[in-house]
């Protein structure tokens, strides 16, 4: 991240600022209150600002509290921190299990298939949940060393009618890190199609997936070189592109952007380009994300994989100077509008029509009424 040694450029990264020779301040609009005209006020020289407005002032520090910037994380609870405790040796039962035993199905799948690199597995931490062993191999694991109680706590055992019962089998599994690289959750991707493709570890008070990026870590060290993060869907999709080069990229899980995501993401980046899939809910996703990190101040392009569905499918299909040659250049929002009336969004544009017209008969009935 970018080192801001005074109070103008600091600022100067939230609201566009000007100089007013006469009274040697900065004035622009405030980002806490919204005001429309230029009501914030920095006085560089003596490292302060204030709004008019709001009222809000203090110092640099200050500023980056209010700003989100520093936000006091409160300690893990005692028990938190056991959860986190037994996710850490779940995550590396997990990842013993998929590249220590190599002759597997799930290496083949994730390794040739899906061709990930024994590299790229363990910057990730993949790894495989096993099934078989009454669905309990992971219990038994973790009972070496917790107790029973943690272990159900952690969420990742249940509690069955035959007894205790692994939560994720027979799946990918990929540890999802908090902002300090601490495992608070999994997903796991099925390999035989039981229960959904994807399964997320419940929400807890460690895990929220409305604040989490997955693959943020890296992207937060890229902002030191790149100005804009793409955003993707998916897990896969995020370690294609981060693997092949395109560190400044981060994946929703299965959510579509929030306050809290654009939060996080203008603390690091000035721009965000939307790459989510190229199907219809990946359209409709990416129009709503739009208005979310524009009010947080960053600016959005778009871009679409398509012909692909995903970058992970268009890697495949065209490799990586492809990719990186892609990922490189995005297109205003209004785009997407286009984009989505042709092939194969046809039928989401028909719906879209169909409402505007509806809503454009009501108004004319009632105009004529009125
Ligand atoms: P997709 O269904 O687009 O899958 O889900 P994908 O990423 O292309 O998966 P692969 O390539 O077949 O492995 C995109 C993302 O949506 C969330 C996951 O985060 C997933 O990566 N998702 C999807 C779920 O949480 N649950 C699901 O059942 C499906
Ligand atoms: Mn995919």
């Amino acid at each position: 991240m970018m080192v801001l040694h005074s109070m103008a450029s600091l600022v100067g990264g939230y609201t566009k600022l000007s100089y007013n020779d006469r009274t040697k301040k900065y004035y622009g609009k405030c980002l806490f209150c919204h005001s429309g005209t230029e009501v914030f006020c920095v006085d560089n020289k003596n490292a302060a600002f204030w709004c008019y407005s709001c009222g809000r002032h203090g110092n640099m520090e200050d500023f980056k509290i209010y700003a989100g910037l520093m936000r006091p994380q409160p300690e893990p609870e005692p028990e938190d921190q056991g959860a986190m405790e037994i996710y850490v040796a779940a995550a590396a039962y997990y990842y013993g299990c998929l590249a220590r035993r190599t002759g597997t199905q799930a290496y083949a799948y994730i390794t040739k298939e899906r061709g990930v690199s024994p590299e790229t597995l363990a910057d990730f931490g993949v790894g495989f949940a096993p099934y078989g062993g009454g669905n309990r191999s992971l219990y038994r694991h973790l009972m070496e060393r917790f107790d029973e109680q943690s272990i159900f706590r952690s969420g990742l055992v249940k509690r069955g009618k035959y007894g205790p019962y692994d939560m994720f089998r027979n799946r990918i599994m990929f540890p999802i890190l908090d902002r300090e690289g601490r495992v608070v959750a999994f997903g796991g991707r099925s390999l035989d199609g039981r229960g959904p493709k994807y399964l997320n570890s419940a929400e807890s008070r460690i895990f929220n997936k409305h604040t989490i990026l997955y693959g943020f870590q890296t992207a937060a060290e890229a902002s030191k070189t790149e100005d804009t993060l793409l955003v993707c869907e998916g897990y896969m999709d995020l370690i294609t592109l981060q693997a092949h080069g395109v560190r400044n990229s981060a994946a929703v899980l299965g959510t579509a952007l929030t306050k809290e995501h654009a939060g996080l993401i203008r603390c690091f980046y000035k721009k965000v380009r939307l790459a989510l899939d190229s199907d219809g809910p990946g359209i409709q996703a990416m129009a709503r994300s739009v208005p979310v990190l524009e009010n947080a101040g960053l600016s959005v392009d778009t871009m679409s994989f398509s012909p692909a569905k995903d970058p992970d499918e268009f890697f495949r299909l065209y490799g990586k100077e492809a990719l990186k040659a892609h990922a490189a250049c995005g297109s205003a929002p209004s785009v997407l509008m286009v984009r989505a009336s042709s092939e194969p969004e046809a039928e989401l544009v028909r719906q879209l029509v169909k409402r505007f017209r509806i809503k454009r008969e009501e108004e004319a009935r009632l105009e004529k009424m009125g």
